[in-house]
């Protein structure tokens, strides 16, 4: 549900600084500002226009909604609408929104009252989370939008677009009771050198803080065979690194004939020829079984970094939340990992003040994370949620102590961090390389383990890349070195 490793100040992001430039094949060419189409999106792009129409799309939250947007212009590009670069050029604007946080779904209200005086003539949607929770609610409070739906309903969306097109007021696609996962024909690549595909929609577990069952309804797993052909068809294309994901990824079970579980895909994934790097995400600690340990310790094309979110380090305030496990439980899980031959980074999400959260609770976080001893955590003050069982629970910390618990957890962990990557000076990794950053002279890119690398070296052209990596240099968040042949 988020985006990994998105802390590293000293980040050099692939989508905002990567060049493309000249490399080597088999990479696709970035087309029209660096947006990548495969094949089939290519022969979309041709006719893209053919209705003269243009949109633009933002996307708010997580790696599932940055992949929905993808696979959503996908559907308009493939019904001729062209994509441009700001929102005043677009007839249609899109907005693919988030709620899981208070001050996230403020964000896409603040952005929708910009269109206030403005919207005359163009098409204003709401997509995603917050269009599910708050349904036609928007319309009241933002009369300029005419299309509301959630991504449970992104099937209906050529209808919807259709019906507005033939001078439809309002349109709205909110059922939550579909059973179906979202397909599309043409999906447009964003990502320059690591692809999405979604394996598993929506959620069946009922954590007690998460609006998330609410807004993505419940789990529906894709068949094997349709995310097979689809890892084929990227691998077709130049990709080398795949990410799947899912709310719960790991829960995933194949509705078709083979009756797969995650690991069986996990591990033919890994497998499909031209496939260097296979990531997942988000994993629940419910699901998370020995197998996937062993297959990432014996297949080098899966990546050895799990994301386990484990929200709180008390056994009374992960019942209290319904994560379904112990503190104990838990750090058995981590214990795997740690045992492993192949050396697996983890990385965590942590709520910090939840209902009824004690000193002693909060001590309790604190101390698993000198006992998890995470490469990164996403940590976040509990926002109370529409439509969740923690919303009315009695015993709310304030905000002033939650900010305080905050900074604490925040700091254990960077010294936590330092030390880790510290340990790593003196090793090499395998980079693969997706940034540039031609003013300080520096690449950069990610080991299979996540970790960021910045780098020197005295080639060219090295995007998309594999290389290996002397660390001679480390921050709490990333590492530096030199490239060695
Ligand atoms: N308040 C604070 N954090 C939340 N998350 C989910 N719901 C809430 C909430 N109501 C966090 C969880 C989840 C991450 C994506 O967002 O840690 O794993
Ligand atoms: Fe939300 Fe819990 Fe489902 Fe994750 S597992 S999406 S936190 S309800």
């Amino acid at each position: 549900m988020n985006k990994q490793f998105d802390i590293g100040v000293e980040s050099l992001n692939g989508d905002t600084v990567a060049q493309p430039e000249s490399r080597q094949a088999p990479l696709p060419l970035p087309l029209r500002g660096g947006l990548r189409n495969n094949s089939r999106e290519q022969a979309a792009d041709a006719g893209a226009g053919a209705t003269g129409k243009s949109f633009f799309i933002e996307t708010f939250g997580c790696q599932m909604n940055d992949h929905d947007s993808e696979k959503v212009a996908g559907v308009l590009q493939g019904r001729g609408y062209r994509a441009v670069g700001t929102p005043s050029q677009a007839d249609l604007v899109l907005y693919n929104t988030c709620s899981i946080r208070e001050k996230a779904a403020q964000k896409v209200f603040a952005r929708l009252g910009d269109w206030k005086t403005l919207a005359d003539g163009k098409i204003i949607g709401v997509l995603g989370c917050l269009a599910q929770q708050e349904g036609e609610e928007i319309f009241e409070r933002a009369p300029w939008v005419s299309l509301v739906c959630g991504s449970a309903s992104y099937r209906k969306l050529p209808d919807l677009i259709d019906q507005l097109e033939s001078g439809g007021r309002r349109v709205t696609g909110l059922d939550l009771d579909t059973d179906e996962t979202f397909e599309t024909d043409i999906t447009r690549r964003d990502r320059l050198l690591s692809a999405y595909i979604t394996i598993i929609e929506g959620c069946d577990y009922s954590c007690a803080y998460c609006v998330v069952p609410h807004t993505r309804g419940p789990e529906r797993s894709r068949p094997s065979e349709a995310v097979l052909a689809e890892a084929r068809r990227l691998a077709d294309v130049g990709y080398t690194e795949i990410q799947l994901l899912g709310q719960t990824v790991n829960s995933y079970r194949d509705p078709g004939p083979r009756g797969w579980r995650f690991v069986d895909l996990l591990r033919a994934v890994a497998d499909v020829p031209g496939i260097r790097r296979v990531r997942f995400t988000t994993s629940h600690p419910n699901d998370f079984t020995r197998e996937i340990v062993e297959a990432i310790e014996t297949v080098p094309a899966l990546c050895n970094h799990v994301h386990l979110p484990v929200q709180s380090g008390s056994s009374r305030v992960l019942q209290a939340m319904r994560r379904t496990y112990t503190r104990e439980e838990y750090l058995e899980k981590i214990g795997w990992m740690r045992e492993a031959s192949r050396d697996i980074s983890i990385t965590s999400d942590i709520i910090i003040g939840f209902p009824g959260e004690t000193a002693e609770d909060f001590e309790g976080s604190l101390s698993l994370l000198d006992a998890a001893q995470y490469d990164a955590i996403f940590s976040f003050k509990y926002s109370p949620r529409p439509n969740t069982s923690a919303k009315d629970m009695p015993d709310a910390i304030p905000e002033e102590e939650k900010s305080r618990r905050l900074a604490i957890l925040n700091e254990r962990q960077r010294q936590i961090q330092t030390a880790r990557y510290e340990k790593l000076v003196g090793s090499t990794f395998e980079v693969h390389t997706d940034a540039h950053h031609p003013a300080r002279g520096v690449w950069g890119g990610r080991t299979s383990c996540n970790r960021l690398v910045n780098f020197s070296t005295t080639r060219e052209s090295l995007l998309g890349q594999y290389v290996q990596v002397k660390i001679s240099r480390a921050s709490a968040n990333a590492l530096f070195g030199e490239q060695v042949e």
